[in-house]
């Protein structure tokens, strides 16, 4: 049974695509927490109806840096995890963090990296910066996270046509459909490998 946490600031719908994956039994796995950067946020609500116990960690809730990152490992000190889920989780994590869970950390990004990856590149630009560029296709990427961001090694890609007539929104949701799928398979299978 692999232990889960997830981080996540927005919406949830791939958080609430891997718990649903984990209740079908598709997935042996156990989400120990949700970690946010964002106390009324989608995820939030998925995670208490899941009965997940939050942890709200911010700069608003942290303003002290040391104070933040000492709270991030609290919770891991208190609830262990095999891997770190990142679900659009908004926020750069400190580097302790990142040293601490090395190759244990997963995110998904929402376009073929390394194209349309690091600064500026987050939620709707990243589907408007691809239209704009002409690309034929587009699709998420499952990656490790590594202290540079969006430039860890990337595990698995899913390839979406770009369509004629799309919009940022479109293609959003096109990719968004695809991530839901990829997620939770990429989590079994690079479990699988490494635990
Ligand atoms: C997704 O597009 C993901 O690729 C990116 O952030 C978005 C999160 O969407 N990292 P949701 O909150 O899971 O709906």
């Amino acid at each position: 049974m692999i232990k889960i946490g997830v981080m996540a600031s927005g919406g949830g719908s791939n958080f609430k695509a891997i718990i649903d994956h984990i209740g079908e039994g598709d997935l042996e796995a156990q989400c120990k927490f949700l970690i946010t950067n964002n106390g009324t946020c989608g995820a939030v609500e998925h995670a208490m109806s899941y009965g997940i116990p939050v942890y709200h960690i911010s700069g608003k809730t942290h303003p002290d840096v040391h104070q933040y990152e000492r709270a991030l490992c609290a919770v891991l000190d208190e609830r262990p995890v095999d891997l770190l889920i990142l679900a659009g989780y908004m926020k750069a994590l400190p580097d302790v963090l990142v040293e601490r869970m090395e190759n244990r950390i997963l995110n998904i990004h929402p376009s073929l990296l390394p194209k349309f990856g690091g600064k500026g590149f987050w939620g709707i630009h990243v589907h408007e910066a691809v239209l704009a560029a002409g690309e034929k296709e587009s699709g998420p990427t499952v990656h490790l996270v590594s202290k540079e961001i969006d430039s860890g090694r990337i595990l698995t890609q899913r390839k979406v046509p770009v369509l004629p007539g799309d919009t940022p929104e479109v293609l959003q949701a096109r990719v968004l459909e695809q991530e839901h799928d990829l997620y939770w398979r990429t989590i079994r299978d690079y479990a699988a490998e490494v635990l």
